[in-house]
This record gives C-alpha cells, structure tokens and sequence, in this order.
C-alpha cells in the first residue's frame, strides 16, 4: 500500500465527513487519525480489497471512529492525553489485579462499590468484573453469549450503574476491565434473530451454510472446544433452515469477520465501554477470530491484522485505552498476541499468560520444578511495552497447553506425563489430596483439563477436613508462593476472588440445570462474606492467606525491579526444586531481587556459587525482603523452607 493512497483516500474521506465532525475540539482526533490512517488503510486493504463497497466500508469506519470520539468525555479525553505522555505506564509493578463477578462477589454492580473496601484492604487496583452485558439467563455461557452488546444486563444493573462504578474507581486510582466478546454472539443476539429471519444481510454476520458439505469439510481441521459438553463446531438451525458454525457452545455463533461490516460494528462496540469508562477491554477468544478451510482456524494471520485494525482505531479515539489478549494457545503462539513485527505493541498490549499457569500447577504436581524452568526458558520473548496477566487460575478450566518437546526435555513422556496430571488433580493418583473435576476430556486427541478452585486443588480442603495441621501448613504456604511467583515474574498479577480467602469447590452448582454440564461453575462460587470476615482473625486460616497475599502485594507496589522492562533473567541451578530468577531494576540496573521458589514439600538449599555471577551478596549477608532479616551466608547456600520462597536482596 502506498501512502499517496492513503493519503487520497483520508482526504476525500474528510470531505465527505458530516459538518459536526470538525468540530475544533477534533484537533486531537485528527493528529491521530492522521498518524495511525496509513496502517488502518493497509490492514483493511489486505482483508477487504476485494469488496466493491471497500470505499464506503472505510467511510463507515471513519465516521464512527469519529462519532465515538466527539462523545469521549473530557475526563477520559484528559486520561488519555496523561497516558499518551506516560505511555510505559501500565508496565510498572503498582498494579494488581483481580477478576470478580459482580453478583458472586457483590449483590449486581451498583454494590461492588461497596466491595471496594476489601479489595484495597488487599492491595487490588485492577478489577476485572466478568461479562455483564445482556444475555440470556439460561445459555449465557457465564456472560459469554451476549445478546445485546450495548446494554449492562438487568440482572447486574444499569449501563447508569456502571459508569458510576467506573468514576468512583478512578477516584480510587484503580482500574476497570470488561469483556469485549468478539468472536461470536449468543444466538438470542438481534444479529442472529434478523439471520433467522431469513435476513441475508444478517446471515453473512454468521457463518451460515445448507448443508454438511461446508461444515464437514471443515470439521476435518478444527478442533473441539467443548468435546464433552457442545461436540462439534457447527449446530442446526431449525428456524434458520441451516447449519451455523458454533466453535464454543451450540448457542454461541461465530462471528464473520470476512464482513468488515462486522468488524466496524465491534469496534464501534469497544469504543462505546471505552466511552463509558473502561481502562481495559479484554478481548475474549481472539485466537479463533479468522476461519479458514483446512485450518485449525485458530491463530490465523487474519485475526492478528484484525486485532491490529482494532488496536489502531482504539489509538486514534480512546489511545489510553488497553487491550487484554485472551488467547489460551501454544506458547510459540500467545507472544504474536502482542503484534508481531512493531516494537510498541500494534494488537494487545497485554495478553494471558497461560504458559506459566500451566507450568505452575505442573511444579505443584511433580513437586519440583524441572518442567517450570524449561517452560519458563522457552517463553517466548516479547515486544517492548507489551506485558504478561500472570495468574494461578481464572474462572475458566486449567489446561495443559505445554509444549511437548519442553515436557520431553524435562525428562517425561508427553502423553503419560499429561495423564498424570489429569489423575492428580481430580485426586486419582495415589496420594493426591486435590478435589478437581475432569473438565472436557477428549479421548480422540487425549487432551484433558480441570475445573476446581484454588484451595481444593493444592489439598486445603482435604487438609482441613482431616484436620492435619502439616498439610494445612503446607497447602497454604503452596497458595503463598504460588502468588509470591506471580508478583515478582514480571507482569500485571491477576488474582481470582476466592483465592485470597482460601474458597472451597461449589459443588452444589451442579445441580442446577443450566451448569450442570459445566464444572467450570464449581470455581465460580459465591463469595463468603462470612468466611472473608475471619481473614481479621489471627491463626484462621483465612488470616494466614489474606495477610500474607495482603503483605506480598503492597512490597510489590515498592519494589522497582518488579516493574515489567524485560528484566528478568532465569537463573539455572542444579537443584531440581527451585525456581529461580533475577529481577534487576531496569532504571539503575544496581538494584536486584533475587527470586527463589521452592516447589518441594521438603527444605532446599541453593548454591549460591552457582549464581554468583548474576547477583554478589557483600560480606556474606542477604536480606529476605519478606522477613525484613538479615541471613548469614554460611558455606554461601541458602536454604528456602517447603513450599516456601524467598526474595532476596543485597544488605
Ligand atoms: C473464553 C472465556 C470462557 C468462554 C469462552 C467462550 O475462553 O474465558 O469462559 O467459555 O471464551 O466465550
Ligand atoms: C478458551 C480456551 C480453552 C478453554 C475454553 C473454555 O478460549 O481456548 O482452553 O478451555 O476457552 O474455558
């Protein structure tokens, strides 16, 4: 693409533009847009040249693009002026991050104001809330299956509800994220109704076929998401007369994004919560965003030059705006999440990091960390201001996306290795005290997951029931460092509400008809206001969670070298229980945190020799940050507890 091109055809689309839009209030819109134009032009030509509308396509784009921004308000406007100029801002180690639903956690949304207390109580100033917007009360697939993309649903309050939310947030310093769904709609959505319909206009928003033919052809390379529950990627439409492509559950259909019509319409959508106050929209599914015959159609290069027309937009009207990547892929792909080829993150400044995750219940398992750090090596490095979401769970089932060559140079066989897993966690291996549940087991490719909470997973419930004081210590201080990994790893920590209060599986969803099939709902549960009031109450097991999490997070906020500038160097040691890794202040380059995580459920000693080269403790002494004490070196090893970690720094 030539940029006389796109210099032509911005301005005609600027003659063209309804007298409104030049406003004198624009000037920032217009800097912008002339500065990201070039590439939004380029993308859209790479997937819509084709389109006879192609002219009328961008117009249409624009002029939203425009729209939104003369409804921006000054507060945000303002917002994203400060971010534009401190645009590394999201990179530093004061955020911490939790995800909520509001009518678990609180009553609906005008509530969660109220919640507020607890969650600064614990040092939280990031809140995802989970999806709000309306969707069906049945099949909503937790909120994502939205039927009306612009309206919060009733059940949780008001559109009113949530912008007041927003402001009292930004009061507080914290931020907000909301989901954006963007790779399909529930099938109650208006879109889907009008397809119904018999609409054609409608129907090429979906991926609507006659027949087997399309469908078969393509279930030869896809694969199934829900293979337990919603088999398959295509449902039939008895009103419709046809076949849909349905990725996820039978009543989430699959957006068409070869329409640019669609694509125009959820940006206009992203732009509308940015609108009304969200810091960060995370972008559900992404990697399923481009369907191609013959493919997985997972991680297409189509959805990555989508996410960068997206990313592009949200520049020119809501620049202070972030994007969360939620694309739970092999970690050879996450990283592109992050956009591939730019050195400021052109798709989502932030993505999952689910590569981490897995690895971290991986050493909770093995009890050692042999599969971490070769995991860890392996990550894939990332673009400057793109940063990692470090989490131990979420709401969805945990997966085992490993790489196998990393599982085989670990020293185990992928398939077994897997299998042990699964047997673990759902506490089928001999001596396993987790309570997990199988989570959509696939015996055509042996892939296998699991739902459980946190506590139920590492054996706090089976602890406590048998009232073993050593496992209950041991359970805990795994729920500690676990976290003390992902404060430090580099990255925005994103912890689950439950956690920090040590929640027990919900198995009492199940009955209900609408989750039944589901045993992610078994982590989903209700907060325990009761139980969250004990975290006041020294020796309860909820106080020695709560305030250790609570101490760990508000160091966090203090310690430089915790902020995310690619600064992070994986140390090897010969012991095979440890994590270790250096964090080094990317400013001074002088002040260092050494990280070690102890995956044994016995006492390990590292050789500091082994090391040395990285970080030199003067006159033999360190300091356990955490501990606030000072530690002889003898003989140069220390030693870290079960279970236990350290951060260590010079004296
Ligand atoms: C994402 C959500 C998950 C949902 C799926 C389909 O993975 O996290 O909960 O089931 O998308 O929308
Ligand atoms: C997500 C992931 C998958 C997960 C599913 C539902 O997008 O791709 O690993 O199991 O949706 O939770």
């Amino acid at each position: 693409m030539y940029e006389q091109a796109s210099h032509a055809l911005l301005n005609d689309i600027l003659t063209k533009l309804k007298p409104e839009l030049e406003h004198p209030e624009m000037r920032h819109f217009y800097t912008r847009l002339g500065a990201n134009f070039y590439a939004i032009h380029s993308l859209f030509h790479l997937l819509y040249d084709e389109r006879d509308d192609f002219p009328a396509q961008m117009l249409a784009l624009v002029e939203m693009l425009a729209r939104r921004y003369v409804e921006r308000p000054t507060r945000l406007r303002e917002s994203d002026m400060l971010r534009e100029q401190h645009y590394e801002w999201f990179l530093g180690q004061k955020w911490v991050g939790m995800a909520v639903y509001c009518d678990r956690f609180a009553a609906d949304l005008s509530d969660m104001r109220s919640k507020l207390p607890y969650l600064q109580d614990l040092g939280i100033n990031l809140v995802h809330i989970m999806p709000i917007l309306a969707c069906p009360s049945s099949a909503s697939d937790g909120g994502y299956a939205v039927s009306d993309y612009y309206k919060v649903d009733a059940r949780y309050g008001s559109n009113d509800d949530l912008e007041a939310l927003a402001q009292t947030m930004a009061q507080r310093d914290m931020l907000l994220v909301l989901d954006v769904v963007v790779n399909h709609t529930s099938d109650q959505h208006a879109w889907a109704q009008s397809a119904r319909q018999g609409d054609k206009k409608y129907q090429d928003y979906y991926y609507v076929f006659n027949d087997r033919g399309m469908p078969d052809a393509f279930e030869q390379s896809m694969p199934e998401v829900f293979p337990a529950h919603a088999p398959g990627n295509f449902t039939w439409d008895e009103a419709m007369g046809k076949w849909v492509m349905t990725v996820f559950n039978t009543y989430q259909w699959d957006l068409n994004y070869r329409n640019p019509a669609v694509l125009i319409d959820m940006i206009d959508i992203m732009l509308f919560w940015a609108n009304k106050g969200v810091d960060i929209l995370r972008l559900d599914a992404v990697a399923f965003l481009w369907k191609k015959m013959g493919s997985t159609c997972q991680n297409e290069r189509e959805a990555h030059l989508l996410l960068q027309i997206m990313k592009d937009c949200c520049q020119v009207t809501a620049p202070g705006v972030l994007f969360i990547a939620e694309a739970i892929v092999a970690p050879s792909e996450i990283a592109k999440y992050f956009g591939e080829d730019a050195i400021n993150a052109k798709e989502c400044e932030v993505a999952y990091n689910a590569t981490l995750m897995a690895l971290l219940w991986d050493a909770v398992a093995t009890k050692n960390a042999r599969l971490l750090n070769q995991g860890v090596r392996s990550l894939p490095v990332k673009l400057e201001r793109a940063t990692w979401l470090n989490y131990v769970r979420c709401h969805d089932d945990i997966g085992l996306g490993f790489d196998d060559q990393d599982i085989l140079s670990a020293g185990y066989e992928p398939h077994a290795h897997r299998q042990f897993l699964l047997n673990y966690f759902t506490g089928k291996f001999a001596g396993s005290t987790a309570r997990g549940l199988p989570f959509g087991a696939n015996p055509k490719t042996g892939d296998a997951r699991f739902s459980g909470s946190l506590a139920s997973l590492v054996g706090l419930e089976v602890a406590m029931e048998a009232q073993d004081e050593r496992a209950i210590d041991m359970a805990i201080q795994t729920i500690i460092t676990l976290h003390a990994v992902i404060l430090s790893f580099g990255g925005i920590p994103l912890l689950y509400y439950g956690d920090a209060i040590g929640m027990f599986n919900d198995l009492v969803c199940l009955t209900d008809p609408n989750k039944a099939d589901d045993n992610r709902w078994v982590h989903r549960y209700n907060f325990d206001w009761e139980k969250a009031a004990r975290r006041k109450q020294p020796g309860t097991v909820e106080n020695r969670i709560f305030s250790s999490l609570k101490k760990l997070i508000s160091m966090r906020k203090h310690i430089f070298p915790f902020a995310d500038f690619d600064n992070r160097q994986l140390l090897s040691v010969s012991n095979p229980n440890l994590l270790v890794y250096l964090r080094i202040d990317h400013k001074t380059r002088h002040n260092k945190v050494l990280v070690v995580a102890n995956f044994s459920e016995e006492a390990q000693s590292l050789d500091l020799d082994e090391v040395s080269t990285s970080i030199l403790f003067h006159r033999g002494m360190a300091k356990n940050l955490v501990a606030g004490t000072q530690i002889e070196l003898v003989g140069n090893i220390i030693t870290v507890t079960a279970r236990g970690f350290l951060w260590l720094t010079e004296v």
